[in-house]
Protein backbone atom coordinates (compact mmCIF):
# COMPACT_ATOMS: atom_id res chain seq x y z
CA UNK A 1 0.00 0.00 0.00
CA UNK A 2 1.37 3.11 -0.82
CA UNK A 3 1.08 6.53 1.24
CA UNK A 4 -1.37 8.67 0.43
CA UNK A 5 -0.84 12.02 -0.32
CA UNK A 6 -2.99 15.37 -0.95
CA UNK A 7 -0.83 18.32 -2.69
CA UNK A 8 -2.79 21.73 -2.93
CA UNK A 9 -1.44 22.43 -6.05
CA UNK A 10 -0.06 21.34 -9.71
CA UNK A 11 3.66 20.87 -9.76
CA UNK A 12 6.24 20.57 -12.75
CA UNK A 13 5.44 16.94 -14.65
CA UNK A 14 8.74 15.32 -13.19
CA UNK A 15 7.57 16.02 -9.66
CA UNK A 16 3.89 15.31 -10.74
CA UNK A 17 5.91 11.78 -12.11
CA UNK A 18 7.43 10.60 -9.40
CA UNK A 19 4.65 11.60 -6.87
CA UNK A 20 1.95 9.73 -8.96
CA UNK A 21 4.54 6.68 -9.20
CA UNK A 22 5.70 6.58 -5.41
CA UNK A 23 1.81 7.58 -3.94
CA UNK A 24 -1.79 7.23 -3.72
CA UNK A 25 -1.92 11.03 -4.53
CA UNK A 26 -5.06 13.22 -4.09
CA UNK A 27 -4.20 16.75 -5.48
CA UNK A 28 -6.13 19.96 -6.30
CA UNK A 29 -6.42 19.72 -10.21
CA UNK A 30 -7.61 23.45 -10.62
CA UNK A 31 -5.14 25.98 -10.75
CA UNK A 32 -5.69 28.28 -7.98
CA UNK A 33 -5.08 28.03 -4.18
CA UNK A 34 -7.49 26.58 -2.22
CA UNK A 35 -9.44 27.57 0.99
CA UNK A 36 -9.23 26.59 4.15
CA UNK A 37 -11.99 24.16 4.24
CA UNK A 38 -10.64 22.50 0.80
CA UNK A 39 -7.52 22.01 2.25
CA UNK A 40 -9.10 20.15 5.54
CA UNK A 41 -11.24 18.08 2.95
CA UNK A 42 -8.24 16.74 1.20
CA UNK A 43 -6.10 15.49 3.73
CA UNK A 44 -8.88 13.51 5.29
CA UNK A 45 -6.96 10.52 5.76
CA UNK A 46 -4.30 11.29 4.62
CA UNK A 47 -0.59 10.23 5.62
CA UNK A 48 1.17 13.17 4.01
CA UNK A 49 0.76 16.79 3.00
CA UNK A 50 2.73 18.78 0.23
CA UNK A 51 1.78 22.41 0.51
CA UNK A 52 2.55 25.78 -0.82
CA UNK A 53 3.84 28.74 0.51
CA UNK A 54 -0.19 30.45 -0.29
CA UNK A 55 -1.35 27.61 1.69
CA UNK A 56 -1.74 28.90 5.13
CA UNK A 57 -1.45 25.71 7.59
CA UNK A 58 -2.69 25.81 11.00
CA UNK A 59 -3.95 23.58 13.58
CA UNK A 60 -7.31 23.11 13.23
CA UNK A 61 -6.40 21.91 8.97
CA UNK A 62 -3.74 19.96 10.68
CA UNK A 63 -6.70 17.91 12.80
CA UNK A 64 -8.07 17.20 9.52
CA UNK A 65 -6.08 13.95 9.27
CA UNK A 66 -5.27 12.21 12.66
CA UNK A 67 -3.03 10.20 10.40
CA UNK A 68 -1.00 13.29 8.89
CA UNK A 69 2.28 12.21 9.47
CA UNK A 70 4.45 14.94 7.73
CA UNK A 71 3.87 18.15 6.23
CA UNK A 72 6.25 19.10 3.21
CA UNK A 73 6.20 22.27 2.26
CA UNK A 74 7.12 23.49 -1.43
CA UNK A 75 9.56 26.78 -0.81
CA UNK A 76 12.27 27.97 1.55
CA UNK A 77 10.38 30.09 3.94
CA UNK A 78 7.82 28.38 6.01
CA UNK A 79 5.69 31.01 7.93
CA UNK A 80 2.27 30.07 6.41
CA UNK A 81 2.88 26.83 8.63
CA UNK A 82 2.26 27.22 12.66
CA UNK A 83 5.48 25.82 13.48
CA UNK A 84 4.56 25.66 17.01
CA UNK A 85 0.84 23.60 16.18
CA UNK A 86 2.92 20.78 14.00
CA UNK A 87 5.53 20.68 16.72
CA UNK A 88 2.34 20.27 19.32
CA UNK A 89 0.87 17.36 17.90
CA UNK A 90 4.66 15.23 16.99
CA UNK A 91 4.09 16.64 13.06
CA UNK A 92 7.58 16.82 11.41
CA UNK A 93 7.30 19.97 9.20
CA UNK A 94 10.03 20.50 5.93
CA UNK A 95 11.03 22.93 3.51
CA UNK A 96 13.48 22.86 0.39
CA UNK A 97 16.28 25.28 1.40
CA UNK A 98 19.70 25.25 -1.06
CA UNK A 99 18.62 24.15 -3.97
CA UNK A 100 16.89 27.74 -4.84
CA UNK A 101 19.60 30.07 -3.30
CA UNK A 102 20.89 30.63 -6.82
CA UNK A 103 17.96 31.04 -8.73
CA UNK A 104 16.48 33.84 -6.25
CA UNK A 105 19.73 35.45 -5.82
CA UNK A 106 19.30 36.30 -9.79
CA UNK A 107 16.35 37.81 -9.36
CA UNK A 108 17.10 40.10 -6.59
CA UNK A 109 19.88 40.75 -9.34
CA UNK A 110 17.61 41.68 -11.80
CA UNK A 111 15.61 43.74 -9.50
CA UNK A 112 18.10 45.76 -9.12
CA UNK A 113 19.56 46.37 -12.53
CA UNK A 114 15.56 46.80 -12.99
CA UNK A 115 14.84 49.43 -10.89
CA UNK A 116 18.25 51.34 -11.23
CA UNK A 117 18.20 51.18 -15.09
CA UNK A 118 14.36 51.89 -15.45
CA UNK A 119 14.37 49.04 -17.95
CA UNK A 120 10.82 48.07 -17.44
CA UNK A 121 9.82 51.71 -17.48
CA UNK A 122 11.98 52.37 -20.89
CA UNK A 123 10.20 48.97 -22.48
CA UNK A 124 6.86 50.34 -21.86
CA UNK A 125 8.17 53.48 -23.44
CA UNK A 126 8.91 52.01 -26.78
CA UNK A 127 5.56 49.46 -26.96
CA UNK A 128 3.42 52.91 -26.33
CA UNK A 129 5.26 54.29 -29.88
CA UNK A 130 6.57 56.93 -27.95
CA UNK A 131 10.14 56.82 -28.59
CA UNK A 132 11.70 59.16 -31.97
CA UNK A 133 14.85 58.48 -31.42
CA UNK A 134 17.99 58.57 -29.08
CA UNK A 135 18.23 61.29 -26.34
CA UNK A 136 20.97 62.74 -24.30
CA UNK A 137 18.33 62.71 -21.00
CA UNK A 138 15.99 60.15 -21.64
CA UNK A 139 15.85 57.54 -18.83
CA UNK A 140 19.25 58.56 -16.85
CA UNK A 141 19.34 56.00 -14.35
CA UNK A 142 21.71 55.47 -11.66
CA UNK A 143 24.96 53.76 -11.60
CA UNK A 144 25.01 50.04 -10.48
CA UNK A 145 28.86 49.50 -10.80
CA UNK A 146 30.88 51.06 -8.18
CA UNK A 147 27.46 51.42 -5.91
CA UNK A 148 26.84 50.07 -2.45
CA UNK A 149 24.92 47.52 -1.83
CA UNK A 150 23.64 46.56 1.60
CA UNK A 151 22.46 43.26 2.42
CA UNK A 152 19.62 42.81 5.14
CA UNK A 153 19.88 38.72 5.85
CA UNK A 154 23.03 37.54 5.24
CA UNK A 155 22.35 33.69 4.84
CA UNK A 156 22.37 31.31 1.45
CA UNK A 157 20.30 33.94 -0.75
CA UNK A 158 22.48 36.89 0.85
CA UNK A 159 25.32 35.34 -0.21
CA UNK A 160 24.66 34.46 -3.26
CA UNK A 161 23.73 38.45 -4.08
CA UNK A 162 26.68 39.58 -2.55
CA UNK A 163 28.83 36.86 -4.81
CA UNK A 164 27.03 38.80 -8.16
CA UNK A 165 27.62 41.68 -6.74
CA UNK A 166 31.74 41.29 -6.66
CA UNK A 167 31.26 40.86 -10.75
CA UNK A 168 29.90 44.86 -10.87
CA UNK A 169 32.30 45.91 -8.74
CA UNK A 170 29.68 47.04 -5.91
CA UNK A 171 31.06 47.72 -2.62
CA UNK A 172 29.12 45.44 -0.57
CA UNK A 173 27.82 45.71 3.35
CA UNK A 174 25.83 43.40 5.06
CA UNK A 175 23.69 43.02 8.37
CA UNK A 176 23.05 39.38 10.05
CA UNK A 177 21.36 38.20 13.25
CA UNK A 178 25.45 36.61 13.65
CA UNK A 179 28.39 38.26 11.86
CA UNK A 180 30.72 36.08 9.68
CA UNK A 181 33.77 35.18 10.30
CA UNK A 182 36.70 37.08 9.46
CA UNK A 183 37.85 35.12 6.86
CA UNK A 184 34.30 34.28 5.32
CA UNK A 185 34.30 38.28 4.90
CA UNK A 186 37.42 38.34 3.36
CA UNK A 187 36.51 35.50 1.07
CA UNK A 188 33.25 36.92 0.07
CA UNK A 189 34.88 40.88 0.28
CA UNK A 190 31.97 41.98 1.96
CA UNK A 191 32.10 44.69 5.19
CA UNK A 192 29.69 43.88 8.46
CA UNK A 193 27.78 46.82 9.68
CA UNK A 194 25.43 47.54 12.54
CA UNK A 195 21.68 47.67 10.94
CA UNK A 196 20.84 51.02 11.03
CA UNK A 197 24.17 51.76 9.24
CA UNK A 198 23.90 49.51 6.41
CA UNK A 199 20.06 50.88 5.99
CA UNK A 200 21.23 54.82 5.87
CA UNK A 201 24.42 53.85 4.03
CA UNK A 202 23.44 51.70 0.99
CA UNK A 203 22.79 52.86 -2.19
CA UNK A 204 20.76 49.26 -2.92
CA UNK A 205 19.40 47.81 0.43
CA UNK A 206 18.25 44.33 -0.02
CA UNK A 207 16.43 42.44 2.42
CA UNK A 208 17.22 38.46 2.73
CA UNK A 209 15.71 37.83 5.78
CA UNK A 210 13.41 34.55 6.98
CA UNK A 211 10.11 36.49 7.82
CA UNK A 212 9.59 36.05 11.74
CA UNK A 213 8.00 37.98 14.31
CA UNK A 214 11.21 39.15 14.85
CA UNK A 215 11.50 40.35 11.07
CA UNK A 216 8.31 42.09 11.16
CA UNK A 217 8.19 45.46 9.71
CA UNK A 218 12.00 45.15 9.61
CA UNK A 219 12.04 48.35 7.33
CA UNK A 220 9.18 50.71 8.31
CA UNK A 221 9.05 54.50 8.91
CA UNK A 222 12.14 54.82 10.93
CA UNK A 223 14.38 53.01 8.08
CA UNK A 224 13.09 54.73 5.43
CA UNK A 225 13.81 58.11 7.18
CA UNK A 226 17.14 56.71 7.47
CA UNK A 227 18.05 55.79 4.40
CA UNK A 228 19.40 57.94 1.24
CA UNK A 229 16.94 59.96 -0.99
CA UNK A 230 18.61 58.29 -4.02
CA UNK A 231 18.10 54.47 -2.31
CA UNK A 232 16.45 51.87 -4.21
CA UNK A 233 14.31 48.98 -1.82
CA UNK A 234 14.72 45.46 -2.65
CA UNK A 235 12.74 42.98 -1.54
CA UNK A 236 13.07 39.12 -2.30
CA UNK A 237 12.16 37.34 0.93
CA UNK A 238 8.89 37.94 2.35
CA UNK A 239 6.22 40.91 1.70
CA UNK A 240 5.69 41.62 5.67
CA UNK A 241 8.94 42.44 6.04
CA UNK A 242 8.80 45.84 5.16
CA UNK A 243 5.67 47.97 6.20
CA UNK A 244 4.21 48.15 2.93
CA UNK A 245 2.49 51.19 3.79
CA UNK A 246 5.34 53.38 5.23
CA UNK A 247 7.01 52.72 2.00
CA UNK A 248 4.06 54.12 0.06
CA UNK A 249 4.70 57.18 1.87
CA UNK A 250 8.56 56.88 1.86
CA UNK A 251 8.20 56.92 -2.12
CA UNK A 252 5.83 60.01 -2.43
CA UNK A 253 7.45 62.18 -0.09
CA UNK A 254 10.81 61.54 -1.59
CA UNK A 255 12.69 59.89 1.59
CA UNK A 256 13.53 56.73 -0.92
CA UNK A 257 13.72 56.81 -4.76
CA UNK A 258 12.74 53.29 -5.84
CA UNK A 259 12.29 49.68 -5.09
CA UNK A 260 12.17 46.59 -6.67
CA UNK A 261 9.26 44.41 -4.98
CA UNK A 262 8.92 39.92 -6.10
CA UNK A 263 6.72 40.26 -2.34
CA UNK A 264 3.86 41.88 -0.66
CA UNK A 265 2.53 41.87 2.80
CA UNK A 266 -0.86 40.81 1.55
CA UNK A 267 -0.64 38.52 -1.75
CA UNK A 268 -1.93 38.68 -3.81
CA UNK A 269 -2.97 42.11 -2.80
CA UNK A 270 -0.88 45.09 -3.39
CA UNK A 271 -1.38 49.07 -1.98
CA UNK A 272 -2.98 50.64 -5.21
CA UNK A 273 -0.24 53.65 -4.78
CA UNK A 274 2.29 51.11 -5.99
CA UNK A 275 1.13 50.05 -9.55
CA UNK A 276 0.73 54.07 -10.51
CA UNK A 277 4.82 54.97 -9.36
CA UNK A 278 7.19 54.43 -12.27
CA UNK A 279 9.94 54.57 -9.88
CA UNK A 280 9.03 50.56 -8.79
CA UNK A 281 9.38 47.65 -10.32
CA UNK A 282 6.69 44.95 -9.36
CA UNK A 283 7.13 41.25 -9.65
CA UNK A 284 4.62 38.20 -8.66
CA UNK A 285 6.70 36.43 -6.19
CA UNK A 286 8.83 34.76 -9.03
CA UNK A 287 12.13 34.38 -7.08
CA UNK A 288 12.26 30.49 -8.03
CA UNK A 289 10.25 30.32 -10.98
CA UNK A 290 12.97 28.66 -12.92
CA UNK A 291 11.88 24.90 -14.70
CA UNK A 292 14.95 23.46 -13.28
CA UNK A 293 14.85 24.97 -9.75
CA UNK A 294 11.17 24.57 -9.49
CA UNK A 295 11.69 20.67 -10.03
CA UNK A 296 14.66 20.50 -7.65
CA UNK A 297 12.34 22.09 -5.30
CA UNK A 298 9.65 19.31 -6.00
CA UNK A 299 12.19 16.51 -6.04
CA UNK A 300 12.77 17.91 -2.21
CA UNK A 301 9.77 17.97 -1.25
CA UNK A 302 9.34 14.65 -2.44
CA UNK A 303 12.47 13.50 -0.50
CA UNK A 304 11.15 14.98 2.57
CA UNK A 305 8.14 13.37 2.47
CA UNK A 306 9.82 9.86 1.81
CA UNK A 307 12.05 10.27 4.11
CA UNK A 308 9.61 11.24 7.12
CA UNK A 309 6.47 8.11 5.77
CA UNK A 310 9.97 5.49 5.96
CA UNK A 311 9.90 6.41 9.50
CA UNK A 312 13.46 8.23 8.91
CA UNK A 313 14.71 11.78 10.04
CA UNK A 314 13.59 14.13 7.02
CA UNK A 315 16.71 16.03 5.60
CA UNK A 316 15.34 19.01 6.15
CA UNK A 317 13.20 18.86 9.09
CA UNK A 318 12.97 22.77 10.25
CA UNK A 319 11.42 21.55 13.98
CA UNK A 320 13.80 19.06 15.58
CA UNK A 321 12.03 19.62 18.60
CA UNK A 322 9.70 16.93 18.02
CA UNK A 323 12.61 14.30 17.89
CA UNK A 324 13.10 15.42 21.82
C1 LIG B 1 9.80 31.35 -1.94
O1 LIG B 1 9.36 32.43 -1.66
C2 LIG B 1 10.25 30.36 -1.00
O2 LIG B 1 10.23 30.61 0.22
O3 LIG B 1 10.61 29.29 -1.48
C1 LIG C 1 17.79 30.44 1.92
O1 LIG C 1 18.12 29.40 1.38
C2 LIG C 1 18.54 31.24 2.88
O2 LIG C 1 18.87 30.71 3.96
O3 LIG C 1 18.83 32.41 2.60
Amino acid sequence: MKPKIFLTRKLPPKVMERLNRLFDLEMNTEDRVLTKNEIIEGIKGKDGLLCLLTDAIDGEIMDGSPDLKVISNYAVGYNNIDINAATKRGIPVTNTPGVLTETSADLAFALIMATGRRLIEADKYIRAGEWQGWGPLQFLGVDIYGSTLGIIGFGRIGKAVAKRAQGFTMKVIYWNRTRLSKEEEKQLGVVYRPFEEVVAQSDFLSIHVAYTDDTHHLIGRQEFELMKESAILINTARGAVIDEKSLVKALHTGKIAGAGLDVFENEPKIEPELMKLNSVVLLPHIASATTATRTKMGMMAVDNLLAVLEGKKAPNLVNPEILL
